[in-house]
């Protein structure tokens, strides 16, 4: 019997590897940053070459230094950052331009476009997506018509488009596939029929030919060259990092939900066998489709916030307050509260359920009393209080009220932003023991589909809470915060105006 199942997690600055024992538990761990590129404002790239350089590197390191032979390992599950878009060389395996990455906003004025010219809702209704230049669609379209040659060697056959998940299988096995819950993020398939949308290739004038097949997110896709390792292993699970999480904090019954604290918030819950159209904004995306005996696909309601992690960095880099982002905590918390200072993060935009683009972040209240410990603290709030228009819009489309929130992600380590987070939503925050909670999911969809885990319920029966933080604050006072948060976040959309 093997002992462990390798989860690749691929995520927009770093790549990891991580080796999980049949507990769950984290065995061993390797990370590697790669480049960030960006070429113009508002553009973000990245070399897929570097994006699997570094994933290859961070495997290979993680069983050399934990002295696990690849022969001891059941299977590999991958996990990426979604919507990032990469066009290879069917010949070569290289690829033939710089990776799109999802937070690229090049094609915002395109999308506007296609809202002005009633797009929008066949798209919606078709694949769940609010019309945006977040999804891989424009930004293939945009390889194909602005890199010369690539359109005419597209309709030859010569190319292959994938998100990162179909990059690194691509590159360690030669299948070139992608899972349901990756597909459902290009805004080309149809999450109800699980197909690739032919009126949506047709309006976007994507040829078929570049797209890879899709299958279960559990189930063995394929297997690694040999050389790679050394054995072939099976790959035998594939989500979307968001996706992954979800599975991973065991949100498996409708109801359940997790929040993300990363760069942004990625706050995913669990809607069952069905697509739940949203009529507040936010993503019908497909969870997870389980192959072989299950073949059941699950459904998920997501809601975004572009900035969480990043106004922290922002605190240290631009305002040079912190010197790193572990101090934040400590600072926030030598004052009592903001002193009436407001924080909207909305550095990027606003993201769900907003979706204005043209957002910007606002600091609002300052007095000569305020000090950096009261930014610092505003600044936390408000990445708590995006969280709130997130749960109300997903609990008015879901038609129930959240029983509790989990949580994850380097900022899900703050204890006083996880107490204001439970405070300002009314809703307890519940922190699990294992927080590798996007790479364990992708282990825990591999090992499904492999035996080495044997059921959904063994997986639930695993996760293990390991702080609950209860709401304490008064009703009056939470309402008296939201209000001063929506009047903030009103003004963080009219600044220039
Ligand atoms: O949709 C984008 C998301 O998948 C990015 O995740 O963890 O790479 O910031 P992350």
């Amino acid at each position: 019997m093997t002992n462990y199942i390798l989860a690749l997690d691929q995520g927009t600055t770093s790549s990891r590897a991580i080796l999980f024992d049949h507990a769950g538990r984290v065995h061993a761990c390797a990370q590697g940053e790669f480049r960030q590129i960006f070429p113009q404002p508002g553009w973000v790239e990245h070399d897929a070459s570097e994006i699997w350089d570094s994933q290859r590197s961070v495997m290979e390191q993680v069983l050399r230094e934990s002295g696990v032979p690849a022969s001891d390992v059941a299977a590999i599950g991958v996990t990426n950052q979604r919507e990032t878009t990469v066009l290879w060389d069917r010949a070569t395996g290289e690829p033939v331009t710089n990776a799109i990455v999802w937070q690229d906003r090049r094609n915002a004025a395109f999308c506007d476009q296609l809202v002005a010219e009633g797009k929008a809702e066949l798209i919606q209704q078709k694949t769940g997506l609010v019309l945006d230049a977040y999804f891989s669609a424009t930004k293939l379209k945009w390889m194909l018509d602005n890199i010369a040659g690539l359109r005419a060697r597209a309709q030859r056959g010569e190319l292959a488009f994938g998100t990162v998940d179909s990059w690194l299988i691509y590159k360690m096995s030669g299948a070139h596939l992608t899972d349901t819950s990756n597909a459902s993020r290009t805004m080309l398939f149809n999450i109800h029929t699980l197909q690739w949308d032919t009126d949506l290739l047709a309006l976007l004038d994507i040829p078929a030919s570049l797209l890879p097949d899709v299958v279960p997110s559990s189930g063995i896709a394929a297997h690694t060259h040999t050389d790679l390792l050394g054995v072939r292993l099976p790959i035998a699970g594939i989500a979307g990092d968001q996706q992954a999480a979800t599975f991973g904090q065991a949100c498996l019954k409708p109801g359940m939900a997790k929040n993300t604290y990363g760069t942004g918030c990625f706050m995913l819950m669990n809607v069952g066998k069905r697509p739940l159209p949203s009529k507040n904004r936010l993503l019908s995306t497909v969870g997870w489709r389980l192959g072989e005996g299950a073949n059941r696909t699950d459904y998920l309601l997501e809601g975004s916030a572009f900035i969480a992690g990043a106004a922290v960095q922002w605190m240290r880099d631009g305002l040079g307050i912190i010197s790193h982002s572990s101090e934040v905590e400590a600072l926030a918390s030598s004052v009592p509260d903001t002193g009436g200072l407001v924080f909207v993060p909305a550095f990027a935009g606003l993201g769900a359920p907003y979706w204005d683009p043209y957002a910007r972040g606002t600091l609002i209240g300052i007095t000569r009393g305020t000090g950096k410990a009261h930014i610092a603290r505003a600044a936390l709030e408000g990445v708590a209080y995006q969280n709130v228009d997130v749960l109300s819009a997903m609990q008015k489309d879901a038609g129930i009220a959240l029983s509790e929130l989990r949580v994850d992600g380097g900022a899900a380590r703050n204890d006083m932003l996880m107490q204001f987070q439970a405070d300002i939503l009314n809703v307890p925050v519940v922190r699990p023991v294992v927080t590798e909670t996007t790479a364990l999911g992708a282990a825990y969809l591999a090992g499904l589909a492999v035996g080495f885990w044997a059921s959904e319920e063994e997986i639930g029966a695993q996760w293990q809470v390991g702080r609950r933080f209860e709401p304490k604050m008064a009703h009056d006072e939470r309402l008296a915060r939201l209000h001063k948060w929506q009047r903030a976040v009103e003004r963080s959309r009219q600044w220039d105006e």
